[in-house]
């Protein structure tokens, strides 16, 4: 995030949201695609690349450790490789920015490259826990030293030296997270053997669809422990041609306005639907959401479709936790769909989210307490009892706490309030959905700042 002041924002409407939209590109999918093109060799080219600045973070720093990467002037990004093993030294720190994934999938590739690389981030990164990648990767051969941080966390700015050879792991995931699966699975690549994942709770796949696209081998497996991910080492990636979809985390944010203003009908097109992303989507039909999914289709291996979504009472329900993984960045636009729900909405089993960009569960709770709607926070939840359609209070200003959803989420909520919910910083947005005001105006909704 550029530094300077912050910026406040509200959105607020005075009828119906209506018109069709599209999203920016995927981030999951971006970040991948110029890791995995800056580890083949010859030329990748991406289309509708994510260009937030969590995405452009992973840019510079396979930039750095010395992939080329440029975009041209009909936005398609082309990127050389270096080769599976090829990556170099970084001269100076890699900036991170507040990218949680950046970090992660990183140091996952130089846990198996000849290369030491210090990793540096915003506030919001600098607190989030690494000793979740730490620990696998130390066990495969690489060496760190991290900053100490609040409860014993491993945090930022940490340097790390890679394992050349790394050794081959089977890892059973302590926590359910795609990124400790991925940085996993990317040390792999460079290790000698098969590096084998185990996760008991499926989470976000797009490292394994595109690993597969790359011509590495990679075998997945159902075993009475959960899903068995193996990647055989010392592969070799072929570039590819990819098409990165909509991001259903940032098509959400449309996607539950146009459910809560009274008679929006708005169309989300080319949307990614893959089912370990999916999750919010059933939640709100289950609590009576008018969503259809059209002309369903698959783009560059990942299922997609049109989200076409009509305003609608929502009622509260118990959401399962088992579906947490499916949905875990949607829950604070979900927690803004709950409270103009009918009744109480449960959502437990959901304690990742205290150490996401921000604390999810307190930053939301506080902000939705400010803005009038009833809340009672859990350790592993929180529990939204809805206005059952009826405007919130709103007239607050909320923190964002350098966190993009945080923000987004309280925008939203302001399209039904009754005075103005100001976020306090709206800079954040910027690291995963540019241009979130603009789609938000061409709706029909008023921007102030
Ligand atoms: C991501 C995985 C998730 C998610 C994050 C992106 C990824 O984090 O919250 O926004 O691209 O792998 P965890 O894997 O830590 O749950």
């Amino acid at each position: 995030m550029t530094p300077g002041t912050p910026t406040p924002l509200a959105l607020t409407c005075d009828g119906a949201l209506a018109g069709h939209v599209t999203v920016p590109g995927d981030k999951s999918i971006s970040h991948r695609a110029l890791m995995l093109g800056a580890l083949a060799v010859g030329e990748t080219t991406v289309e509708g690349l994510l260009e937030g600045e969590d995405v452009l973070a992973t840019a510079a720093a396979m930039r750095a450790m010395g992939a080329e990467i440029r975009r041209d002037d009909n936005g398609v990004w082309h990127i050389h490789g270096v080769g599976v093993g090829g990556l170099l030294q970084p001269r100076a720190a890699l900036d991170m920015g507040n990218s949680g994934t950046s970090t992660r999938l990183l140091m996952g590739l130089v846990a198996s490259a000849p290369i030491t690389a210090t990793f540096i981030g915003d506030a919001s990164l600098s607190g989030r826990p690494m000793g979740r990648v730490i620990a696998p990767l130390s066990a495969m051969g690489a060496t760190f030293a991290a900053t100490p941080g609040a409860g014993g966390r491993q945090c930022l700015p940490l340097t790390m030296t890679g394992a050349c050879p790394a050794v081959a792991l089977d890892y059973r995931l302590p926590v359910a997270s795609a990124q400790v699966k991925s940085a996993v699975l990317l040390a792999g690549l460079n290790t000698p053997g098969e590096t084998t994942v185990i996760e008991p709770i499926a989470t976000r796949d797009h490292s394994e669809r595109m690993l597969a696209g790359f011509g590495a081998t990679l075998r997945r497996e159902a075993s009475p422990e959960g899903r068995r991910i193996t990647i055989v080492g010392e592969a070799e990636l072929r570039p590819q041609a990819i098409i990165v979809p909509g991001d259903p985390s940032s098509a959400a944010f449309p996607l539950v306005a146009a459910l809560l203003v009274p008679g929006s009908h708005v169309t989300v097109a080319n949307v990614g639907i893959n089912p370990t992303r999916a999750g919010l989507i059933a939640v709100l039909q289950a609590m009576g959401g008018d969503i259809t999914l059209a002309n369903r289709r698959e783009v560059g291996g990942e299922p997609v479709a049109d989200l076409v979504v009509r305003a609608s009472p929502l009622t509260g329900i118990d959401v399962p936790p088992e579906n947490a993984a499916a949905m875990i960045d949607e829950y604070p636009i979900l927690f803004v769909a709950a409270a103009l729900a009918e009744g109480r909405t449960v959502m437990r089993g959901i304690e990742e989210l205290r150490v996401k960009e921000s604390d999810r569960i307190a930053t939301m709770a506080s902000g939705l307490a400010a803005a009038g709607v009833r809340v009672e926070e859990l350790p592993d939840g929180l529990i939204v009892t809805g206005s059952g359609g009826a405007l919130v209070a709103g007239g607050a200003t909320v923190a964002a706490r350098l966190d993009h959803r945080i923000a987004m989420s309280f925008a939203v909520l302001g399209l039904v309030a009754r005075a103005p919910i100001v976020i306090d910083d709206g800079r954040p947005i910027a690291t995963s959905f540019p241009g979130f005001v603009a789609m938000f105006r061409s709706l029909g909704a008023r921007a102030e700042a």
